[in-house]
């Protein structure tokens, strides 16, 4: 494992979400050199040099772009290259631009980083976390994607402004697609300990059933939500990059919904990834919780599984 702060993070495209990761990744501490690579060597190298300034009133640090062959020894490969939705698309809508892109890309980057972790990123980042675990031949503990964290933070941040309380005091968690068939897993969800059904609703309607539809529906409608303002989602993703990569780095063993390859788990006895809650240290995924689920989010979870294999199936790969 690498010193503190002196691991190499490749981050393979300069778009909004790996340049924006590329800045966060700066007040982490946990990162000592990240390279840029982008199909747009103008744009990699322009954010390279814009962060290299920005580095300086922060903490030495080694910023550049370039080629695969200049992540050469990267502890961390972070995948962001590709098709973004554009407004009303879904993010199964880019599955065969953006797997094409990877079965295309990975292979040199792992090439010059043999020993490194894959953190997936581009949409739809489940699938693409099978097609980057299929065309790496690692084990699925170190092929991640960056799953439901994004989902799972909205889902808190959510909880938070219904019950009045800080998202850190709040665990709950979303599985499955980082998608519309994503599973916010309200039964487990709690704050400071406290059953959210125990919990009073202080805002707005305190019939149960219509807060949840009502949150489940607001954290999968969040992405199209922003892209419909703003174009794009950025800072909320290069977060959730963040966090996984301090995980990692730090080999915290902190509990994130990222997404990876399972088989045999929840009664899904096939070969999916999707998003669930992992243990996550230098290795990668160290282990799978097995949420004791309740019977109706089980089948969600199941059904959320079917799509993303129905999906994968088409890919022939
Ligand atoms: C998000 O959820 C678009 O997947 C991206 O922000």
């Amino acid at each position: 494992m690498p010193k503190q702060g002196t691991a190499k993070v490749a981050i393979i495209g300069a778009g909004y979400v790996g340049s924006t990761t590329a800045f966060s990744l700066l007040f982490s501490g946990v990162v000592g050199e990240i390279v840029l690579v982008d199909i747009n060597r103008a744009k990699a190298q322009g954010e390279a040099m814009d962060l290299s300034h920005a580095a300086t009133l922060i903490r030495p640090l080694k910023i550049l772009s370039g080629e695969p062959r200049d992540c050469a020894g990267a502890d961390i490969l972070i995948f962001t290259a590709g098709a973004n939705q554009r407004p009303g698309e879904s993010r199964l809508d880019l599955v065969h631009r953006n797997a094409r892109l990877v079965q295309e890309a990975l292979p040199e980057f792992i090439h010059y980083c043999p020993d490194a972790l894959i953190l997936m990123v581009t949409n739809p980042v489940d699938i693409l976390t099978y097609v980057a675990w299929k065309v790496s031949h690692l084990p699925p503990s170190r092929v991640l994607g960056s799953g439901t964290v994004l989902d799972s933070a909205r889902f808190r941040h959510l909880l938070s402004l219904q019950v009045g309380v800080d998202p850190r005091n709040i665990h709950a968690y979303v599985i499955g697609e980082h998608g519309d068939t994503e599973v916010p897993v309200f039964s487990l969800a709690n704050i400071a300990g406290i059953w959210l059904d125990e919990f009073p609703l202080t805002k707005g309607t305190v019939d149960r059933d219509l807060f949840k539809a009502d949150i489940s529906h607001q954290v999968r409608e969040a992405a199209y939500e922003i892209i419909q303002r703003k174009g794009f989602t950025s800072y909320g993703v290069a977060l959730a990059l963040t966090r996984i990569t301090e995980a990692i780095l730090r080999d915290e063993r902190r509990v994130l919904t990222i997404s990876s390859v399972i088989h045999d788990l929840y009664d899904i006895n096939y070969e999916v990834a999707l998003s669930l809650p992992c243990v996550i240290g230098r290795e990668g995924r160290i282990s799978v919780l097995p949420l004791p689920l309740a019977p109706g989010e089980k089948l969600a979870l199941h059904r959320s599984a079917e799509t993303l294999r129905e999906v994968i199936e088409t890919l022939k790969i």
